[in-house]
């Protein structure tokens, strides 16, 4: 487990405070250094000169690095912040948290003269740059402290606190995304949202292969039968007192995806250990609940299964019973993962009697066609939920893009001999492949205002761009958390 630096701000100076020094640039046919241009004064850095040699022009995220070695100083970073935006400066300090990564400390102006939301964006930013997963013996980072230059410390130390609580939250869910399956089981996973559940003050309740069978689970019961590992049904709970609405948050978890019988080419089977990302996600949320005072009731399912091609495994042309009796008929084993939402996404609405719902899912190959790897499908079944997420998305650092539930493709998951297929027929809905998933998972929400983020794409990244480091992202989490923030 990755422990992210340790974020403070001072009012300087900026010289002696960090072994790495990061200071914006600004823009411009001249691009010119901002706040902390005296410091360079004093270590005899000619800034003008390398930005001229680099032929840097200010672009957010751009950085001139100064090797220096000199007055307790290693290097300079000459950052871009392009045009200022919050966007912009989390690319900006993204890039200087990453830069920093190798060194023990970094100190930057980046936040100087900046609004509190503006410090809490790049504090955010360099915690989650600097993210490794460090596995077995290998070393971790060896950034420890950052130091923001800030002109009222004192109004800015809640904003910290904050980041500071959705850093350690998204690293939670990268950690647990980037951890190979043959340690990742349900029962590993179910464990890890237990020491969640008692490090964060919620409740948990873990349901067994057994009990899933006894209560219905159809949908999970049949996706974990082809493996040797059970699955399990994670419930976690955050109740403060007060709440006056109830959300459910639902997260795929499946430890790992073959495919099942209808078994996936060996080239697409590596990035299934991520397949629990959504699931990921959501345990990440609700360990940051109390540091951001969410003031909410909320409710996390995580329906766990590894999707295996053993000798009990489901076969394609099997019906099965999901929670609640709607009945399935699988046709492909390889879209498993509506078939354990529907069991969560039933027992949500009709148990937990919740305000609104939301799934979260690395649901379909498709969603990332049209929409490419950075943005995540958002499905919503009121105008209202879908600009809140659009909102929340937007106001974390990440990109959710909204789709349709198109009513006319819903005639594709028409089964002869059960209520629903669980892949659209070929003829009738030939492409859309993430609208059909979503149009199957809608039949198990009744009238609950739900909303579903289909994140093929963005739950994992082939390297290290801004915010995001390769691997699996924790995308989600921060999309969740400003949402929840925002709840009165
Ligand atoms: N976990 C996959 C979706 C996926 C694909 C996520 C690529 C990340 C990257 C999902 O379970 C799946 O296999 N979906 C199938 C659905 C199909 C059989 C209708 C797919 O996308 O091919
Ligand atoms: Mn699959
Ligand atoms: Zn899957």
């Amino acid at each position: 487990m990755t422990v992210a630096p340790a974020v403070t701000a001072s009012r300087g100076p900026l010289l002696g405070a960090g072994v790495v020094l990061a200071v914006p640039v600004s823009p411009g046919r001249r691009p010119q250094v901002g706040a902390g241009a005296e410091a360079l004064k004093s270590l005899k850095v000619d800034a003008a000169a390398f930005l001229r040699a680099e032929k840097a022009v200010g672009k957010a995220g751009e950085v001139v690095a100064i090797p220096l070695h000199r007055d307790g100083v290693e290097s300079v970073l000459l950052v871009g912040v392009g045009d200022g935006s919050e966007a912009a400066l989390r690319r900006a300090a993204a890039a200087a948290g990453r830069r920093a990564k190798g060194a023990r400390s970094l100190a930057t102006t980046l936040a100087a003269d900046r609004d509190a939301s503006a410090v809490r964006a790049i504090a955010e930013a360099i915690g989650l740059a600097s993210y490794k997963f460090v596995f077995g013996d290998a070393e971790p980072p060896k950034l420890r402290r950052v130091k923001l230059i800030v002109d009222h410390p004192a109004e800015v130390r809640g904003e910290l606190a904050r980041a500071a609580a959705v850093v350690a939250a998204v690293h939670l869910a990268r950690d647990l995304g980037n951890m190979p399956s043959l340690e990742k089981t349900p029962v590993w996973m179910a464990d890890r949202a237990k020491v969640v559940a008692e490090t964060a003050g919620l409740k948990a309740r873990v349901r067994t292969n057994r009990q899933l069978v006894e209560q219905g689970f159809g949908g999970i019961v049949a996706v974990g039968q082809g493996s040797e590992r059970p699955p399990r049904l994670v419930e976690l709970t955050w109740a403060p007192p007060g709440a006056r609405r109830h959300v459910v948050l639902v997260g795929k978890g499946i430890t790992f995806d073959s495919g099942g019988l209808s078994i996936k080419p060996a080239d697409s089977m590596p990035a299934m250990k991520t397949d629990m990302a959504g699931g990921a996600a959501v345990i990440a949320a609700m360990s940051a609940l109390g540091a951001l005072e969410v003031a909410v009731k909320v409710t996390a399912l995580v329906p766990l299964a590894e999707n295996m091609p053993g000798g009990a495994a489901v076969r394609p042309g099997d019906v099965i019973t999901h929670y609640g009796g709607i009945t399935s008929e699988v046709l492909n084993t390889d879209a498993e993962g509506r078939l354990v939402l529907a069991d969560a996404l039933a027992y949500a609405v009709s148990e937990l009697g919740p305000d609104v719902v939301v799934d979260i899912a690395t649901l379909t190959g498709a969603a990332t066609v049209g929409l490419g790897k950075r943005h995540g499908a958002l499905y919503a079944t009121t105008e209202e939920l879908r600009d809140e997420l659009m909102a929340a998305a937007a106001a974390g650092g990440e990109r959710l893009w909204p789709m349709p539930l198109e009513e006319d493709y819903r005639d594709a998951l028409e089964s002869p001999i059960a209520d629903l297929r669980n892949i659209g027929h070929p003829g009738k809905a030939y492409s859309g492949g993430s609208i059909t998933a979503a149009l199957f998972l809608r039949e198990f929400v009744g009238r609950t205002p739900w909303a579903h983020l289909d994140v093929a794409g963005p739950a994992r990244a082939d390297g290290d761009e801004g915010e995001v480091t390769k691997g699996a992202t924790g995308f989600g989490v921060r999309t969740f958390l400003r949402w929840l923030e925002a709840m009165a």
